[in-house]
């Protein structure tokens, strides 16, 4: 299948990059070299693109596309939590801008094989790193009812997560959930007819949280963020680009954090935390879509850019 993704917020990512042509950039959601073909097109000779993803098949599709830019290109398939050893095997201490383009692709999407698809039947799967063990049946066969609720309740947002973990629990006692098409009947079933009606598809926020679950995806950005700042050159760039409140809320915070991390009482005269400011948020409100980019590109919909710039 052709590794087809159409890149986000591609314009405004670019130019909050600042791209020097002689910089060190980071990708750390690689997919298919949509924004990383942009960054190497603006590097000279003497520029660098790390780009890092976990899947092998963005590992292929963003090899064949960066061909042409080969000399300065590194692509390393792993988890971009791990950047930070792997600049160091590289002797690069910091860099001028990274950026993160988070969740999936719409190849990993639309792939069926795959299993992260709620508008096909397939193996339950949905993993970003097929050499990892757990997949999506693990979770839905093996999680107690409670942890259930619960990652549908947080990661999926969906007010009828407590029906859908009984659900689930009442049909695996009869037999194991193998597919995405009767996890599909299982929600259907777990949700009134009439709160059905004209609200999207009923499985998109489990599919949703299982998703996040299964790949850490929360707890991967969390502990993640605070390192990057603190790897980017004076004047460098992180640019993270969300898809659902959730996310956003994490970069806004750690961003907040990171510009006044100040834990002094406010009634203080001077500061004795000692916490020293390590940059700015340039983008006070998220950049969104405009309302092109939204008519070509429905994934774009929730996408949220907010950039972070180091002193
Ligand atoms: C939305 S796509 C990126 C698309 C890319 N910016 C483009 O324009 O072609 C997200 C990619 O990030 C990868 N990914 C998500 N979380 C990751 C993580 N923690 N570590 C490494 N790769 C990750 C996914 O496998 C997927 O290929």
């Amino acid at each position: 299948m052709e590794f087809v993704h159409k890149s986000v917020l591609l314009n405004e990512t670019i130019e909050n990059l600042n791209i020097k042509p002689d910089g060190i950039y980071v990708d750390g959601t690689l997919g298919g070299a949509g924004h990383s073909y942009e960054i190497c097109k603006r590097l000279s000779d003497r520029g660098r693109l790390i780009g890092i993803d976990q899947d092998k098949d963005a590992i292929a599709a963003a090899t064949e596309r960066l061909k042409p830019f080969s000399d300065r290109v590194t692509i390393v398939r792993n988890n971009y939590c791990n950047f930070k050893s792997i600049l160091d095997e590289l002797n690069i201490s910091a860099v001028d801008g990274m950026l993160l383009d988070l969740g999936v692709s719409s190849y990993q999407l639309d792939n069926v094989d795959r299993g992260f698809t709620y508008r096909a039947d397939a193996p339950l799967d949905m993993r970003m790193d097929d050499r990892q063990d757990k997949t999506a049946k693990d979770i839905v066969n093996g999680y107690s009812e409670r942890e259930l609720f619960r990652i549908i309740h947080e990661f999926g947002e969906d007010k009828y997560a407590k029906s859908i973990a009984y659900h689930i629990c009442r049909y695996r006692e009869n037999k194991t959930i193998e597919t995405t098409e009767e996890l599909n009947d299982i929600i259907r079933g777990s949700i009134p007819a009439k709160a059905r009606n004209g609200k999207g598809h009923p499985s998109k926020q489990t599919f949703q949280a299982i998703r996040i679950e299964l790949n850490k995806e929360l707890e991967v950005l969390t502990n993640s963020i605070d390192d990057m700042i603190k790897s980017l050159k004076p004047g460098g760039r992180l640019c993270i680009i969300t898809f659902h409140s959730l996310e956003d809320r994490i970069v806004k915070n750690a961003f907040r954090k990171n510009e006044n991390p100040c834990i002094c009482p406010p009634n203080f005269p001077v500061c004795t935390c000692g916490r020293v400011s390590l940059g700015h948020v340039v983008t006070r409100k998220p950049i969104v879509p405009g309302e092109e980019e939204l008519e070509e590109n429905s994934r774009a919909k929730s996408s949220k850019l907010r950039v972070f710039e180091r002193v």
